[in-house]
This record gives structure tokens, sequence and C-alpha cells, in this order.
């Protein structure tokens, strides 16, 4: 199959009527170009750990307590210095622009209007930080940077980021090369348009480049050491992101990093690891609470983000079904997603017996078969 000369990306607003957002993906099939479908969808290799990460969710059981006194759950949390209305926000995610036209700038509008989350900012991103922020108004911001071979080119980006308003840097170490994802390789997929944060250590702007191309210009020898550079250099809080052992997380620690996060990329790399749900516990027990701990891979429903915080994360990250609401519906879209898995998650608080989420963090999960 040719290269997609043309992206034609979806351009509806609307809000959306959601049951569940396991379907959101097959009604943006329907919506979005085929190679860019594929890119957002589509996980490495056998695509094993891809449907594990939501398929263990199912291997733990809420405990349900009754009779206790629970009416109209409270989902508020903080993290940092911001105060929450819900424990989830806005994964960093590449090329918003694949969804619909809006790109970034339309997320940042959705993440801003649901108000009371975060959105999490690319260095990958298909918009420049001007375009995000005439979305996000004064919604707060992390920035997740890929880094340049060149360190002096990742303190401008770091300056950029700062003086755009992040308040955390997301350091995804999990993702130096491309994970083996067939769909895109079948696709002969490239980006159709260029990504302005990074597109100073790029030979090209990073349209018509693929995934592969764009890694190979970023660095493939992330360290410890990058923690404290990103830290020294922003001032800014630093999360390791990408971690799937106690080893590291310790390691992250050691290096001085500030928060955890808890990821396998959305099964996109390494095909054959566990569920990211699978090794969070063991990680929070490592952690001992004394950096907070994100969770993202495989969050689908209320239920998800439940066991999640129920298993040591203070904080989950929505992915591919915000991205999927961005292509349905534009940043209403992406607004009626937010709504949704709060909607659910107070129905699984009320349901569970839990009025606040520290009450969650103190529900037992029993192991099911
Ligand atoms: C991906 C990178 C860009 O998974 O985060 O495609």
């Amino acid at each position: 199959m040719m290269a997609e000369l043309s992206y034609n990306a979806p351009k509806e607003v609307k809000d959306l009527e959601i049951f569940n957002t396991i379907e959101l993906e097959d009604f943006a099939r329907l919506v979005m170009p085929k190679g860019g479908f594929d890119y957002l969808a589509g996980g490495s290799g056998d695509e094993f750990t891809l449907r594990r990460n939501v398929e263990a969710f199912n291997f733990k059981g809420i405990l349900p307590r009754v009779a206790a006194n629970v009416e109209f759950p409270d989902t508020q949390t903080k993290i940092f210095e911001h105060e929450l209305k819900v424990p989830f926000i806005m994964a960093p995610i590449a090329a918003h622009g694949l969804a619909h036209q809006s790109k970034e700038a339309g997320t940042a509008r959705g993440i801003h209007e649901f108000g009371g989350s975060l959105m999490s900012i690319s260095a990958y991103s298909g918009a420049s930080f001007q375009e995000i922020s005439a979305g996000l108004k004064d919604t707060p911001r992390w920035f997740q940077i890929y880094m340049s071979k060149d360190d002096e080119l990742n303190k401008h980006i770091l300056d950029e980021a700062k003086a755009d308003g992040a308040s955390a840097i997301i350091l995804t170490a999990d993702a130096t090369i491309s994970g083996n994802r067939d769909r895109d390789d079948k696709n002969h997929f490239v980006y159709p348009f260029g990504m302005p944060i990074v597109s100073r250590y790029l030979t090209g702007s990073g349209k018509n480049m693929s995934l592969n191309n764009i890694y190979a210009q970023s660095k493939q020898k992330i360290s410890l050491e990058d923690i404290g550079f990103i830290k020294e250099h922003s001032e800014l809080p630093v999360f390791l992101k990408g971690v799937q052992t106690p080893e590291d997380a310790l390691a992250g620690l050691g290096a001085g990093a500030d928060g955890i996060w808890v990821s396998n990329h959305g099964g996109r790399q390494l095909d054959g690891a566990p569920a990211s749900f699978e090794v969070l516990e063991e990680i929070a027990l490592a952690v001992a609470g004394r950096v907070p701990i994100v969770f993202d891979s495989g969050i689908r429903r209320g239920e998800h983000i439940f066991k999640a915080l129920a298993s040591g994360a203070d904080i989950v990250a929505i992915g591919r079904p915000a991205l999927f609401g961005l292509a349905l519906g534009g940043w209403k879209g992406v607004r009626s997603v937010f709504e949704y898995f709060e909607k659910d998650l107070k129905r699984v608080m009320q349901l569970a017996g839990t009025q606040t989420i520290e009450d969650i963090k103190h529900t037992r999960l029993k192991d099911l078969k």
C-alpha cells in the first residue's frame, strides 16, 4: 500500500452519548483514515500486551462494602499543587491530528471545558505550545519530553515547556526505538504533518517521517542521569515514565524522580510484557507513598480506574479513549469521554461503598482465577 499523501482527519464537533469507551474504538475506525487509526489503535508484535492491558483488570475483583453510609461519592484529589476534580488526567500521546483536524488544541479544549483535570503535552505533538494553549487556557499541564541527543537543544525545549506553563516534566524512558508495529509497517505509515516542538532536532519537520525515523533522531541512551539533568535545568518535578518493575522505581527515586509513572506505553513498545496493571501493586509497595504514582495503559472503564487506585496509583491517565472521542466529536467528544469516566467512577464508588478517593485506596481487591 502507498503511504498516504494527503490525510483527511475528521473535523466534526459534537457531544457523544457514551455507553462504554470500548466501542468508541469501533466507531472511530469508521471515521478515521486507516493509517492514522491503525497507528493509534495498534500495538506491537502480536498485540498480546495491548490486549492484556485491558484483560488484566478481570483478574482482580472489587470487594464492595455495604451499609457504608455513602451518597454522592467525592472524586476530588490532589497531585503536587493541583487540586483535581477527578483522579484521572490526559495521557501524553503524539500526533492528535491523526484523530481530528483540531489536533492537540481540540483535546486541550475538551480537557479545559471538562475542568478540574490536567493535560499531558507530548513533545511529538502536531500542534505548537501556542496552539495547544489556546484550547487549554489556564488548565494545568505537564510536558512529556522525548529528548534530543543534544543537551543544549533539550534545554531549549524544556525552557519553552516551562514558559508555556508546564508544572512537571515526564521523561518517557521506554520508547527509544519503536516497538514492531506490524500495522504501521504494512500501511507504510508516516506522520502526515510536522511536529513543531521537536522539529528543531529533526532533519525535517516530522512530516512524512516514520516513527522509527523520528525516534532514531531522538536520544536512545536514556539513563538515570537524565532525570537529574531535567530536574536541574527545569526546576520542575520529574516523572520517570514507563516503569514496570520495583527495581526501576527505586532506581528512579534514587536518581531524584519526583513521581513514578507505571506504564507499558499502551502495549506499543515491548510486546510480551505483562499488563501494566499486573505490575502496579508491587511497584506501589516499593515506592511506599514516597512520591506519587501515575498509572496508564488499558483504562477503559470506571472499574479500571477504581482498581488502579486500589492497587496503589494516585492518578490514572487516559489515552486512546480520549483520542477516539476526539476523532468522533472534536473537543466536545473529549469532554464527553472525561464526563463518562467521571460518571462511571462515581457509580462504581457508590456500589463499592467508597465515599472518597482515600476510601478507594483502602479497598481490598480479591485475586480471581
Ligand atoms: C508512540 C509514541 C510516539 O507510541 O509515543 O507512537
